[in-house]
């Protein structure tokens, strides 16, 4: 919620090009801070994302009774070890804990508490005090939990746990792998086995690290087990770079006649990377590199070529989870393509860090694209000649995603472009300009 100046974006001077690195994943390093403070014994964990999202979920571990011990290293990462409170559980924290902007925080600490006798106030900033919290409150009632204000949707919420959780097996209504990972951390602490189904897949990020913690975890195609009660053991994590970061980097040279970029070591895993499969459809000329593994989760290089034959295309919205986090910027990319693309039931959109929904739509129409809503389906009419007016100030909303979006507009046409508080980027990319400067 700064009200400094907007940013100025000057059009990048030359076509994208070589190789760059993202910062750590998000997802991936919000789990390895909570499940290494949830473990036994020391976790040494490398590439930890060093982001304000993350530093939530850092501040409130220690809150907790963790001892975190990172350091900054010279590739902008977080690196070190963090003794979890393992067996003796987490210690009941005078304050109540402040998630600022991170839902992920937030919804994963639920489950985290829920299976001990504990009294938390989980609190955040402006946007994520808006957002909806009872979609995890409702099944972890269900195994025990109680919450206060009862029945409360948003934040602040106090979460009291219970040492005599049932274990569920959980239908839930949506995609999420928030919700998902919530019920299933709080199934680590119940007796017997907690399986959540969803209706289409999201990330996977929690049942593939669980294991190396020590947990048994099934994962199916759209269900996920642990077996309880299990103390999570220490153990080492390195987090690969974050696809939600290299998208804006393989949209930028999308939109920027003649960019070649390769954007290494990066997460490749199949549930985050739908984005690159968007713009294959769209005829994006995109390979994927694969290197190895870290733990579980697959990574590698992204390579992606300007094209300009972009055409629109259809993504069904079982493959919408695949995608939630890209598709403000994939709608930019779609507004420069022939043909109309759409996004099937994308309603979710209008409960991120801000109503994405709306301020896609908003932001479209202020370059001049055609873009609509029919129901809960996202229309954009593309125009490969767009032309990007002097003057555009977006609103970011103070979303990290947005920002990086708008951002976009300016580097790639030849006028620059200004972006309301630009410094929300922290949130999940605090060197997303200076790395796609250095990139030409
Ligand atoms: C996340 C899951 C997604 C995503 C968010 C991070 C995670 O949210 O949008 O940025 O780390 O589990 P939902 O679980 O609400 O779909």
């Amino acid at each position: 919620m700064s009200q400094a100046e907007p940013t100025r974006i000057e059009p990048l001077p030359r076509p994208l090009c070589g190789s760059i690195r993202v910062p750590g994943d998000k997802s991936i390093s919000h789990r390895a801070v909570l499940f290494s403070a949830m473990a036994q014994g020391t976790s040494r964990v490398r590439g930890l994302l060093d982001s304000k999202d993350v530093r939530a979920s850092i501040g409130a571990v220690s809150a907790l009774g963790a001892k975190v011990d990172l350091e900054k290293q010279p590739d902008g990462s977080l690196a070190g070890e963090i003794r979890g409170w393992g067996e003796e559980g987490p210690a009941q924290p005078q304050e109540p804990i402040d998630c600022a902007n991170s839902g992920t925080t937030a919804r994963l600490l639920m489950g985290v508490l829920a299976p001990w006798p504990i009294r938390v106030t989980l609190t955040g900033d402006d946007s994520l005090r808006g957002r909806p919290m009872r979609r995890i409150t409702a099944p972890l009632m269900k195994m025990g939990a109680q919450f206060e204000p009862a029945g409360s949707e948003t934040l602040p919420i106090t979460i009291i746990g219970d040492r005599d959780l049932k274990a569920v097996s959980y239908e839930s209504p949506m995609a999420s792998a928030q919700l998902k990972t919530a019920v299933l951390l709080a199934g680590l602490g119940a007796e017997g086995e907690t399986m959540v189904t969803e209706p289409a897949i999201s990330r996977n990020h929690t049942e593939l690290m669980l294991p190396e913690y020590g947990a048994t975890t099934t994962a199916g195609e759209r269900t996920a087990s642990v077996e309880g009660p299990c103390t999570l053991q220490a153990t080492e994590v390195l987090v690969p770079g974050d696809p939600s970061s290299a998208a804006f980097a393989v949209c930028a040279a999308m939109m920027k006649r003649g960019s070649q970029i390769q954007v290494d070591n990066v997460s490749l895993n199949t549930a985050r990377i739908g984005f690159t499969r968007t713009l294959e459809r769209m005829g994006a000329d995109i390979e994927l590199i694969h290197k190895g593994s870290a733990g579980k989760e697959p990574y590698g290089s992204i390579h992606a070529r300007y094209s300009d034959h972009l055409v629109g295309c259809e993504v069904p919205a079982d493959k919408i989870a695949s995608v939630i986090d890209e598709i403000p910027v994939l709608a930019l990319v779609a507004a420069h393509a022939h043909g109309v693309t759409v996004f099937r039931d994308v309603a979710e959109l209008k409960v991120k860090e801000s109503n994405r929904l709306q301020a896609t739509k908003e932001g479209l129409l202020s370059l001049g694209v055609e873009c609509w809503t029919h129901g809960e389906d996202l229309f954009i009419q593309g125009d490969p000649d767009l032309h990007v007016p002097e003057g555009i100030v977006f609103d970011s909303r103070g979303d990290h995603r947005l920002a990086m979006t708008w951002a976009l507009v300016g580097l790639c046409h030849n006028a620059g472009v200004e972006v309301t508080d630009f410094a929300c980027t922290a949130v999940s990319f605090p060197d997303f300009l200076d790395t796609l400067q250095g990139a030409c």
